[in-house]
């Protein structure tokens, strides 16, 4: 059992939960996760520590609503309890001083991407960050993640935040930054796989070492049931004790792609089943 300490909607479809966890806040490290239940019939579900506070003993996740778990963490209140809370999870991130370093983050990535951005910076890398919103209204964290960031770029989809008005996406922006130079040493990208993926892409010809953290279907989050297994440079991998960092140029991108949409027709069916049991 873990308390809910808070859970506040930050901007349409996205929630930050803070959960009492002293255990977890005391051994986070950026790029981990946790595993939590909103209730004992849900299904185990990954979500990355964005934040923590040790003396507060508290963990905090953003969350996307996406099907039935999201949608039923969305409806939990400060003093709930939830049945599995259960980190920190995975390897941490690798942090050194790599001279110049690009956070590149996208949906609930902008969350993930902000431990990263901190011990980077605070482990002397300039930090370039760069958030994908598909509009200026749906960013979140721009002070948190300004504060650790020697440069903040905000990508659009409608053009607003760019000063141009033309649409553009989180991998041209990449591509604007690296020909525009100094040379960049390092990307980290987190968000859906089509970001982390075309990220990957746009820094490939120039060798420039792009981290992902995948996000497959996981069950347990210790290794023993094998659903996130993805393949790296030609080898199996489990996402959840091997990652879920990744180095982005050695994905096998298509089974990432194929192995998410596994229980497409499962998940809408308990969403819709759920939905019409809860409203109505
Ligand atoms: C290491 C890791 C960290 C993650 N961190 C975050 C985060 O910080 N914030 C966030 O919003 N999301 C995060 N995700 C994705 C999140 O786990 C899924 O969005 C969530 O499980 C969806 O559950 P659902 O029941 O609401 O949706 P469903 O309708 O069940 O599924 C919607 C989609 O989510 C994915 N998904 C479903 N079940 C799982 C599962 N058990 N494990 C992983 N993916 C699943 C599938 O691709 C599926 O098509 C992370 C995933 C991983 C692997
Ligand atoms: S989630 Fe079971 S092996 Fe990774």
């Amino acid at each position: 059992m873990a308390k809910i300490l808070q859970r506040i909607r930050l901007v349409p479809n996205v929630h930050l939960l803070e959960v009492e966890a002293p255990e977890i806040a005391r051994r986070a490290a950026p790029g981990q996760f946790i595993m939590i239940m909103a209730d004992e019939q849900s299904e185990r579900i990954p979500l990355t520590i964005a934040d923590w506070d040790a003396e507060k003993g508290s963990v905090s996740c953003i969350f996307l609503t996406v099907g039935t778990s999201t949608r039923k963490l969305a409806l939990l209140q400060a003093g709930d309890d939830v049945p599995v809370f259960v980190g920190p999870l995975g390897k941490p991130s690798e942090i050194k001083t790599f001279g110049t370093v690009v956070c590149a983050g996208g949906c609930f990535g902008i969350a993930a991407i902000y431990p990263i951005a901190r011990a980077l910076k605070a482990q002397g890398n300039k930090v370039i960050t760069v958030v994908d919103v598909k509009a200026r209204y749906l960013l979140y964290w721009e002070d948190k993640l300004r504060r650790v960031s020697d440069r903040f770029i905000i990508s659009t989809r409608d053009g607003e935040a760019g000063g141009t008005n033309e649409p553009h996406y989180i991998a041209a922006e990449l591509g604007r930054l690296i020909a525009a130079g100094p040379r960049v040493d390092r990307v980290t990208a987190i968000g859906c796989t089509y970001l982390m993926s075309a990220c990957a892409e746009a820094t490939r010809p120039h060798g420039i070492k792009t981290v992902v953290s995948l996000n497959p279907i996981m069950v347990d989050g210790t290794g023993m049931c094998g659903a996130c297994r993805c393949t790296e440079g030609g080898k199996t991998r489990f996402a959840c004790v091997d990652g879920p960092e990744f180095d982005g140029h050695a994905v096998d991108w298509e089974e990432v792609y194929a192995r998410r949409k596994s229980y497409f027709d499962d998940e809408v069916r308990s969403l819709c089943a759920w939905e019409e049991k809860t409203f109505g």
